[in-house]
């Protein structure tokens, strides 16, 4: 069978940006910790605000794990300030009460979609102190670019 010239270039180069796609996943995966969410919890969106795991959202410490539950809802988050230790693993939860939002730390590997029906949550660890833009990047309405809030991560160590 003959191939032209042309149409070997092109499967050559569709070959080479698959896998280059596959590089950037591996890497991705291995230096940045990036992934897919881990597993699958339902809620109601109608009552976001009575179901105990979100109806006190804010940053709770029991020992060495620090446990962020956010509401996300248009065109704010809550709490929208949040305050965590650097060096330790962060766990978020996030929920929508209304319709899909985006939560993502600028800067960060933290990043997550918030859909309405489901809980969100991803772990990870800050290691440089400071101040965080925290941004909705799923568009949600007329105020969306009005929907942002502040990471604070504080150095923890005695
Ligand atoms: Cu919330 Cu865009």
């Amino acid at each position: 069978m003959k191939v032209a010239f042309y149409e070997k270039l092109w499967m050559w180069a569709a070959g080479a940006l698959i896998a280059a796609f596959l590089v950037t996943l591996v890497a991705g995966t291995a230096t940045s910790a990036l992934q897919p969410p881990s597993h699958v919890e339902t809620i109601d969106p109608t009552s976001v605000s009575t179901d105990p795991r979100f109806a006190t959202p804010g940053v709770t410490t029991s020992g060495e794990r620090t446990t962020v539950i956010t509401v996300a809802s248009m065109f704010s988050f809550t709490p929208s300030d949040i305050r965590v230790p650097a060096n330790r693993p962060v766990t978020f939860r996030l929920t929508s009460s209304d319709v899909t939002h985006g939560f993502q730390i600028v800067g960060t590997n933290g990043n997550t979609m918030v859909v309405p029906g489901y809980v969100s949550q991803f772990t990870t660890t800050f290691r440089t102190p400071g101040e965080y833009l925290i941004v909705c990047n799923e568009y949600c309405g007329m105020g969306h670019h009005m929907m942002f809030g502040k990471l604070i991560v504080e150095d923890a160590t005695p």
